[in-house]
């Protein structure tokens, strides 16, 4: 719910109602009129459509083709009404209101024309309504009772489309043609919602139907997020969950697990069981919109692979012994204390998640700072969003994205750099879609041709700045002398909100000719004058925003790249109001929360430094121990010191750093080389296959929390169903646990309770310790939904967009941005450079992805290759090739492509078994040692065999998975 500007007469409709349909979307004009709706005034926004009105004013007029997310279309005919003066029944969703009209949506004229609509739809459908999976559910039955349609004098056996044949092809929906009534609500959500246009409306008249370009839903452009089957008012496009498991029976309303997007939705349950995730009309990220990942791969919540009963072991190479939670709890904590007495305190360690709440987040650094007693707890986010934490926080004071996601359709020009929205960050890439095709300009720099650049329908980037991998500051720097020099800074912002001398320190920098477009033309790889013209567009175009994601952070100059960003959006003015800003694309779903939360070595909750006393005294007396005031190791450091023999234990929390991290030789040699490591999961994932203790994980739909999204907005994670990891070997059940109250177990089982009674606790010590959360609270989150940080007396309602008035560090600091080619190089012996990336049905590691139908689009990684690199080398089409680097070798399936550039080759990394982290060399970013997975030199060649760390991982592996008692012929790998 949320205040509309509406004054209707009728005390009706003073706030919108986010379970209401109103017929069609909102107008936003502040020019109100009045009209009158049977009979009472009705004041609304210039624009809004008679229907929307009469929904607002609580008159409800019958519709099938109509709905609020979609433009008006006008084809049923149901939603007639007549208009006092006016000829004719004019539709109401598709006739504005118009001031001092007088409209009338029920007369018996007008009965009787909707039900001889409703006739001819009848008279067309299966009358299997008692048996349909919609039934209860179905837009046309309603109609059907709504108009009071008690016969069809048309009879049923005429020519009818009763005969279709169903698609069974999409592994998540089904479409069931029969039942179709051609209200193209589906065709509409493809193009307005989407952005993909794979279906149509073919024929014309009685032989009209939809299609997804004369192919089935899998082979066709289709991308299976699921809007079409959300916008059908029939049984037409059905979930095939729903189908089987019947209607749901009750919805709790969460927050996806994948993405940083966070979209909201409805788990629609049967008892204990998920019926179907449904994306909620009201989330503020996503505005009832999905992709295929939040939407439909669910499954892998209670997939057969999933552990749940804690185990325990002395050595990898022993069995796994399954116990209960007291037994592994206590056996963890007993070698945590043997170690530390014998090792010394900092001789242990934990890794935190992003795919951990923020609740779990901040027990688990609770647990290493107060308990474990040293700062050596670290974050995947080093090995992904490091370099915007820091280089945000230089430059604006504030290591975090400055908007929110409907910013973006008020931005003028859009400059998308090292990201892929539409695979990334599928739901807002199809609002950026939305903003493109409305005219927004696009700029992308990529050194691959993502879709955004001319694989959308109806979009193009007006410019593709294909740089070489690795040189993101170079043209950083570029276009910042194009600004500089062409007298296209915005001096009164800078003047008014920056550091002067900052400014002129990094203008006179970027000036110099060797930061022009021309001079560093062979470093990028760039026409220049194709450099200078983005420059002008980004410069002059408008409101202009920058989205960034992994591309820009994942090299050795990443920090310097976002710091690079920020002084361009500060030199030109584009930041502190909607419309543009510099926005970090987070990859997962909670990147941000976890870094909020205090899980970096040197940072407690709200980024303050560990060194700074006054910090340090607050989390002392609320904590009651004395806390360290020396930064702890970051992950790199804790496997370079088990390598080496000193750091011996690690508390894992949800990361899988065998998969996830650079150097997997020396990732799994560090793990080996480890006393014991504690593992907490879904899944035997790569980690845990070098595990002495295994705490099964509750998945996102069995626990409480929040997740904080890539625009700082904090979204409740609703448990759904129990937690299913209470299973014990002997077969008895005990109670299964939330991540968070494992932790708190542990901690108790080390001396220090933790004296939480629910996830609303933790949320309420946050809040009570970090400025930035001050006014958060699960109360308030029901309330509001969601809240963009930071919250709290300035802001009871959260904020977002930031930077308004002032920076968050007062004056905004430009940083000089050298650039330093990466130390990786091409040669002869490694003459292509390999990048990498993500595809929209995976998801990072694939753990949970893996274990859904989504295989079907992605089975397996390949790496793409230019036609001219490909033939110098003999490879074709599906080739096995060889991936040499100076790091190591892995064996990959070929894929020949234009989107790479010659030179250039590209691959995912979502099975285990691809080994991307065994060719990635160990550079760093020079100050958060975020990994340079971006640029690695190698060669390619044709193979027809496995590399050998491929065969010692499948060896190992099955090993593993035996030892814990699965079959490694049935477990996903
Ligand atoms: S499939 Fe559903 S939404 Fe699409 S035209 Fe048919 S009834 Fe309408
Ligand atoms: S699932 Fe999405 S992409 Fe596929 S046809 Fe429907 S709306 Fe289009
Ligand atoms: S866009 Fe991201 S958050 Fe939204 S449904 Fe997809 S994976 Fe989940
Ligand atoms: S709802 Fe207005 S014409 Fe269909």
């Amino acid at each position: 719910m949320d205040d509309i500007k509406y004054t209707p007469t009728r005390p009706a409709a003073l706030t919108y109602d986010a379970d209401k349909d109103y017929g069609t979307p909102r107008s936003d004009s502040d020019v109100m009129v009045t009209l009158n709706i049977d009979g009472v005034d009705v004041t609304v926004p210039e624009g809004t459509s008679i229907m929307h009105a009469a929904q607002l004013g609580g008159v409800t007029v019958p519709k099938l083709c109509a709905t609020d997310s979609l433009e008006a279309f006008g084809s049923c005919r149901l939603c007639l009404v007549e208009i006092e003066g006016r000829r004719g029944y004019p539709a109401s969703c598709t006739t504005p209101v118009a001031a001092g009209i007088k409209v009338k949506t029920q007369t018996p004229k007008l009965a009787d024309v909707r039900r001889g609509v409703m006739e001819l739809y009848i008279s067309d459908h299966p009358l299997d309504c008692l048996t349909c999976a919609a039934n209860g559910d179905c837009e046309l039955q309603d109609m059907a009772g709504a108009v009071g349609l008690r016969e069809v004098r048309y009879g049923y056996e005429g020519e009818n489309h009763l005969g279709q044949a169903k698609d069974e092809s999409n592994p998540y929906f089904t479409f069931d043609a029969s039942k179709c009534i051609v209200c193209s609500r589906c065709v509409r959500a493809c193009e307005e919602t989407q952005g993909t246009f794979a279906l149509t409306i073919q024929g014309r008249g009685f032989d009209s139907k939809v299609s997804a370009g004369n192919q089935n839903f899998l082979e066709s452009e289709c991308v299976s997020c699921g809007a079409c089957v959300q916008a059908c008012p029939t049984a037409t496009l059905m979930e095939k969950t729903v189908i089987a498991a019947g209607t749901p029976e009750h919805s709790v309303t969460t927050t996806c697990a994948y993405c940083g997007v966070g979209c909201s939705f409805d788990a629609e349950m049967k008892g204990e069981e998920v019926v179907r995730m449904t994306p909620t009309k009201a989330g503020g990220a996503n505005h009832g919109h999905s992709c295929v990942k939040g939407r439909f791969a669910w499954g892998y919540a209670t997939h057969a692979d999933r552990i749940t009963t804690p185990m325990i072991r002395k050595s990898i190479h022993d069995p796994w012994q399954k116990v209960g939670w007291d037994e592994a709890i206590n056996y963890a904590a007993s070698e945590i204390q043997r170690i530390q007495a014998r090792y010394g305190k900092d001789a242990v360690g934990g890794i935190t998640s992003s795919r951990c709440t923020n609740e779990e987040v901040y027990v688990t650094q609770k647990l290493i700072r107060a308990v474990f007693g040293s700062n050596n707890v670290d974050t995947c986010a080093r090995v992904c969003h490091s370099p915007t934490g820091y280089g945000l926080k230089q430059t604006l004071g504030e290591s975090a994205g400055t908007q929110t996601f409907d910013s973006v359709m008020k931005s003028d020009v859009i400059f998308v750099m090292g990201a892929n929205p539409t695979d990334g960050h599928p739901v807002f890439g199809s609002l950026m879609k939305r903003r493109l095709r409305e005219g927004a300009k696009l700029i992308v720099a990529d050194p691959r041709a993502i879709d955004l650049v001319e694989n959308s329908p109806h979009i193009r980037a007006d410019y593709h700045l294909n740089l070489r991998p690795g040189t993101n500051v170079a043209l950083i720097s570029a276009l910042a002398h194009v600004v500089v020099t062409e007298g296209l800074v915005k001096e009164d912002f800078v003047k008014a909100r920056c550091e002067w001398d900052s400014f002129v320190a990094w203008r006179d920098f970027v000036a110099k000719p060797e930061n022009s477009p021309e001079a560093l033309a062979k470093d990028l790889g760039l026409e220049p004058q194709k450099v200078r013209e983005a420059a002008r567009l980004f410069a002059t175009g408008g409101n202009a925003a920058i989205y960034y994601g992994l591309g820009v952070t994942e090299h050795s100059q990443g920090s310097t790249t976002v710091m690079g960003i920020a002084n361009l959006a500060m030199a030109t003015g584009n930041i502190g109001r909607e419309g543009v800003g510099v926005n970090p694309l987070r990859g997962q779903n909670n990147v941000q929360g976890s870094c909020d939360m205090g899980s970096m070595p040197h940072e407690f909750p709200g980024y303050r430094h560990v060194s700074d006393d006054e910090t340090r005294a607050l989390f002392e007396a609320a904590w009651g121990v004395t806390l360290s005031a020396d930064p702890g190791l970051r992950i790199p450091n804790m496997l370079d010191l088990a390598a080496e023999g000193s750091f011996k234990a690690v508390y894992c929390v949800g990361e899988d750093i065998a998969q996830s991290d650079p150097d997997t030789q020396h990732v799994t040699h560090a793990l080996e080389s480890m006393e014991c490591v504690i593992v907490q999961d879904l899944f035997l994932n790569e980690t845990a296959k070098f595990a002495h203790v295994f705490f099964p994980g509750a998945s996102f739909l069995e626990k409480n929390g929040t997740f904080t999204n890539a625009e700082r907005r904090i979204s409740p994670v609703r448990k759904v169903m129990s937690p299913k990891n209470g299973l014990r070997d002997d077969g008895k059940h005990e109670a299964g646990l939330e991540d968070w109250e494992i932790t708190a177990r542990f901690s108790e089982a080390l001396g220090y309770p933790m004296h939480y009674t629910h996830a609303s606790d933790i949320m309420d010590e946050i809040a009570a310790l970090t400025p930035t959360f001050n006014g958060v609270s699960f109360k308030k989150l029901d309330e509001l939904g969601s809240i963009q940080w930071p919250c709290n007396d300035e802001a009871p309602a959260g904020t977002p967009t930031m930077h308004v008035d002032e920076f968050v560090r007062g004056k905004g600091k430009f940083f000089v941005t050298q650039y330093v080619p990466t130390t990786e190089k091409v040669n002869g012996k490694f003459p292509l450079i390999l990048t990498t990336g993500r595809i929209l049905s995976q998801y990072n590691v694939g753990a949970q992805t893996r274990r859904t139908e989504n295989v079907v689009w992605h089975p397996e990684d390949k790496i793409e290759i230019h036609p001219h690199d490909a033939e110098d080398r003999g490879i074709q089409e599906g080739d096995w090739v060889g991936v040499s680097s100076r790091a190591g070798q892995t064996v990959l399936r070929a894929k020949i492509t234009e989107r790479v550039q010659p030179g250039v080759v590209y691959t995912t990394f979502h099975q285990p078994e691809t080994g991307a982290k065994v060719i990635t060399t160990d550079n760093s970013d020079w100050a958060t040692n975020c990994p340079e997975y971006k640029v690695t030199a190698v060669q390619v060649s044709k193979v027809n065999q496995l590399s050998e760390w491929q065969k010692d991982y499948r060896n190992f592996s099955d090993t593993q998975i035996e030892l814990s008692g699965m079959d490694p012929q049935t477990v996903v790998s």
